[in-house]
């Protein structure tokens, strides 16, 4: 059977999924090819390091070199993490005629026109599906199987890391610090964590889904986002109580020819598809115009999953596929400029609001003043006896359909009342 020979830039946790996966079940991916895809490097930085998979002499090294110049070697996962230098290492693989499969999404919200033009300058292909959502075939559906739909809208569960601690605060009430530890242990986590709780992965992953979905070239930075690190355990409880589950939702609304993003914890129905979305778990409900609502539900990261959709994307590349599909969509590229964001100001929505303050008469008519002066209606108010008498009560309140500047106006009046111990708490509620 004809080979083609691999390398793989990176053995960490991914990595060494891939290994296994072409090691172990080479004749599954033979079968799915019609070719053997050859382990024949692959690069780390610590050669003493454990390693996840067993490879046979001589694949090992902390050369990255023996893969870019290795004349045989015609399709490289680079799976090292990281920006700056990943980027310098695409380019060259790239440069030296190999394509590129990769899950690095830091890498494509950054740097994706750069590379996706150098890629078709010089006719290889970069091929991404392990980038968002891990396990789930989302970029092959997006891109390739809803071509015939104007997508409308994508809301979506798109870090693992975020959804695994979120699940433990409402399951088992456990502290977020406790979790994220745990979260980092089964290698669900970036090596950095702080981009997975505070926002920063999502919105890299929406920017690529809003490239493909939407045409529109978005710098994740310009997403307005906030992370679960903000999440207090009050608020999972208050949420649970009246039949929600937090989840960090990453959104992108097709509006008037505009694409209102934002990557927020927000409130959703615990019965709900997206409310019942557990651990690592990733999903995405997608609108198409034609196709309507679809929902992806899968492991979104983790070791195998991941794992799974390199292989895939390897398979791709290797008979041929990944090139035509490259070549045609043209993603990234000045001709195909799509929409443009909106004003996230003017995006409209129910709000769960909670708000610490004093337990005197009157208190109540003061906030909820504050919301009819900005002509927002409140759809329900939940108040606690205060733990002593006199002391401070939370007030969670949900209101109708607002603006988001009209509920940033009224907590600003909030945050201002004497009786008001601290600033107020708001989240989306996506029913
Ligand atoms: P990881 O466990 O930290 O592994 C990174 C690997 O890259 C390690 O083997 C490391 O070598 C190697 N490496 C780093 N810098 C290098 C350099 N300059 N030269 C050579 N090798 C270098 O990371 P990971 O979790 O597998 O993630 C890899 C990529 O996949 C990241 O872009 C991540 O965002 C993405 N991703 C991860 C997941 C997941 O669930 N983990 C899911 C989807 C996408 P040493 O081992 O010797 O340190
Ligand atoms: N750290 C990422 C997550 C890995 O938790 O979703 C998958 O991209």
């Amino acid at each position: 059977m004809e080979k083609t020979k691999v390398g793989i830039i990176g053995l960490g946790t991914v990595g060494s999924g891939v290994a296994r996966l072409l090691l172990d079940h080479g004749d599954r991916t033979a079968r799915h090819a019609g070719r053997v895809l050859w382990l024949e490097k692959a690069v780390v930085r610590d050669l003493n390091k454990p390693r996840d998979c067993e490879l046979p002499d001589g694949v090992l090294t902390d050369d990255v070199d023996e893969v870019i110049d290795h004349p045989e070697i015609k399709v490289v996962c680079q799976l090292m993490g990281g920006v700056d230098r990943a980027r310098e290492v695409m380019l060259r693989t790239l440069e030296s005629g190999k394509d590129v499969v990769t899950a690095n999404k830091a890498l494509l919200a950054e740097h994706g026109p750069e590379l996706f033009d150098k890629a078709r300058e010089l006719g290889r292909s970069i091929a991404f599906e392990a980038s968002v959502a891990g396990g789930i075939p989302i970029v092959a559906n997006l891109s390739q199987c809803l071509s015939a739909n104007q997508v409308t809208s994508l809301h979506g569960i798109l870090n693992g890391t975020s959804n695994f601690i979120l699940d433990k605060m409402h399951t088992e009430g456990a502290p977020y610090a406790d979790v994220v530890a745990e979260a980092q242990r089964l290698g669900y986590a970036e090596a950095d964590p702080a981009m997975d709780v505070d926002g920063t992965d999502a919105a890299q992953k929406l920017a690529i889904l809003a490239q493909l979905a939407f045409g529109a070239r978005l710098d994740w930075r310009d997403i307005p986002r906030s992370g679960i690190d903000q999440v207090d355990l009050v608020d999972v409880g208050y949420a649970q109580e009246m039949g929600y589950r937090i989840k960090l939702l990453a959104v992108a609304d097709l509006k008037d020819g505009h694409l209102d993003c934002e990557v927020n914890p927000a409130l959703v129905r615990a019965g709900s598809p997206l409310g019942k979305v557990g651990g690592p778990f990733n999903a995405l409900l997608a609108n198409g115009d034609a196709v309507g609502p679809l929902f992806f539900h899968g492991q979104g990261a983790g070791q195998m999953p991941t794992a799974s959709a390199v292989v895939a994307d390897l398979i791709d590349t290797a008979v041929g596929r990944t090139a035509i599909t490259f070549r045609t969509l043209g993603l990234w590229s000045e001709d195909l400029r799509g929409v443009d964001q909106g004003d996230f100001a003017a995006s409209t929505g129910k709000r769960y609001v909670r708000v610490m303050v004093e337990d005197h008469p009157g208190v109540l008519a003061e906030v909820t003043g504050a919301f009819g002066e900005q002509g927002i209606s409140i759809a329900s108010v939940l108040q606690k006896e205060p733990l002593e008498a006199g002391g401070v009560v939370p007030l969670v309140i949900m209101t109708h359909a607002a603006s988001e500047a009209a509920t940033d106006n009224a907590c600003t009046k909030i945050a201002a009342l004497p009786s008001c111990r601290a600033e107020p708490t708001k989240m989306w509620v996506r029913d």
